[in-house]
């Protein structure tokens, strides 16, 4: 049973439903499972646990459909994208809360996200009316050679909780532009958000079956997806250890896969750096969703001669992040999402303290707050035999390495088997445009934290995955090319 008094139209927490071809259900074939708030480690609501029942019932749903909906126009399509990107924006305060509530993200940083949430549907909504075709010129006089593009078909999308509805727009919005019907499948961490955005799908008439969404045991509801021969495209984010995972499941109906995971960006702030630009960037990097993105600086490396003006600036401002209950308006910084966030982060402290790095600030939890908080959290005199220089940190913490060559530092950079995300702080035209050559990421903030937008592609290379979301590039994945010789 849900404390809540606060007055919410997208969900009934004491009967949250699951949404299988357009009706809710509030029993889930493996029983309930609750969320809770990371900030006070109270349930916020009790929750169907769906499995293999469901997922079978939601695959069934979409492939229903599909026809229908892959034969709408464009345009058609694209109206109900606007339609629901209206309501989500009409909703965002609302569903900005249940984000901090059952995930811990900053209030105003959850209404930010919806917002962004919003904006892959604008871009996909207008993407969809541009899925061109080719015409080809013949070698023979009597052909004519053409290529058209159609939907993939059912597709699945399996979303993680660090961005409980921005992920899950940026998937759905190109499926369903072009065409595809889909069964979403959120993490356990963040369901209702995701029986929000249900609850939005259906206030938008979107037909029945072409958005689905279960929760509940992730291991039969992905073995149904991926043994399913009508699921035709899985879009994931999360760790790279399930993306290699899902990547041998793919094999048996040899499916699409776009997969985006793991990251350990290195934020590289050159000699000619605008110190108090790169501090600035630091902290939004390193901090926002208390260090919970994929893309987020996992490694400082700053220049010796600028180092202790850089460490000077970044400590300040990173001392005043406000730090608390995320529901709260003025907060910057919420909790881990969990116990097993919080001793991730624990261990690299121990271990990096251990082996010598110096605690500049932070350092340690929160324990006048009840939930998983840890203290935002500067680290220098770090080398590489530390954990946190070697494993993804999705916590609060910034180790500082300095250096004193541009060769040595992007041979440093390099040296990781993720590519996902890096950034570099200068204001050397020659600089900006080498180091970003050189440096092997999918995505490169060059004096920008946050470069994450709707038009742009997102993706990563090596171990961070493969596929793009966002950008014209995002719908690709979710079309099949159809080439068509015709004899006259
Ligand atoms: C992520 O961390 O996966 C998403 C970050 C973003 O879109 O900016």
């Amino acid at each position: 049973m849900s404390t809540l008094t606060q007055d919410f139209q997208l969900i009934d927490f004491n009967n949250v439903g699951l949404f299988i071809d357009g009706t809710w259900r509030l029993t889930g074939s493996k029983g309930t499972f609750d969320v809770i708030n990371p900030s006070t480690k109270k349930v916020v609501a009790s929750v169907p646990k769906g499995g293999s029942q469901e997922a079978k019932e939601a695959i069934e749903a979409a492939d229903k459909a599909f026809p229908a909906w892959s034969k709408l126009t464009a345009y058609e399509r694209a109206d109900y994208l606007l339609r629901i990107r209206d309501l989500l924006l009409e909703k965002q305060e609302e569903i900005g809360t249940i984000i901090s509530l059952e995930m811990g993200k900053a209030f105003k940083e959850a209404v930010g996200e919806v917002v962004y949430a919003a904006s892959f549907l604008t871009w996909y909504a207008e993407e969809g009316k541009r899925i061109y075709g080719e015409t080809i010129p013949a070698l023979d006089p009597s052909k004519r050679l053409i290529v058209i593009k159609q939907p993939a078909g059912v597709v699945a999308a399996i979303t993680p909780w660090n961005f409980p509805i921005a992920m899950m727009t940026r998937k759905l919005g190109p499926a369903l532009a072009a065409g595809c019907t889909s069964i979403v499948k959120p993490a356990s961490q963040s369901p209702l958000t995701a029986l929000a955005f249900a609850k939005i799908i259906e206030l938008a008439n979107v037909p029945k079956g072409v958005v689905n969404i279960i929760v509940g045991s992730t291991g039969e509801i992905s073995d149904e997806i991926f043994e399913s021969d009508i699921v035709r495209k899985v879009s994931f984010t999360g760790s790279t250890a399930v993306g290699k995972d899902l990547v041998k499941f793919s094999a048996k109906t040899l499916k699409k896969l776009s997969l985006e995971l793991g990251g350990h960006a290195p934020f590289l702030i050159l000699e000619d750096a605008d110190i108090e630009k790169a501090a600035e960037g630091a902290v939004l990097s390193k901090f926002r969703n208390a260090g919970q993105t994929c893309v987020c600086a996992n490694r400082i490396y700053v220049h010796e001669k600028i180092a202790t003006q850089f460490k000077e600036a970044f400590v300040r401002k990173t001392n005043e992040l406000v730090v608390g209950e995320s529901i709260n308006e003025d907060v910057q910084v919420g909790p881990l999402v969990n116990k097993d966030g919080l001793e991730k982060v624990q261990e690299q402290v121990k271990d990096a303290v251990e082996k010598g790095a110096i605690i500049e600030t932070g350092g340690e939890e929160i324990p006048e707050l009840d939930g998983y908080f840890y203290k935002p959290t500067i680290l220098s005199n770090v080398n590489n035999d530390m954990l946190i220089m070697n494993e993804e940190t999705f916590g609060p913490v910034a180790p500082i390495v300095e250096f004193a060559e541009i060769d040595e530092v992007i041979k440093e950079a390099n040296n990781t088997e993720y590519g996902l995300a890096a950034y570099i702080y200068t204001t050397s035209l020659e600089n900006a445009i080498t180091v970003s050559e050189r440096l092997q990421f999918g995505i490169i903030g060059l004096n920008d934290a946050a470069p994450g937008v709707a038009q742009a592609p997102f993706g990563g290379i090596k171990e961070s995955g493969y596929g793009r979301e966002g950008g014209h590039q995002g719908i690709s994945d979710y079309l099949e090319e159809k080439y068509i010789s015709l004899k006259i």
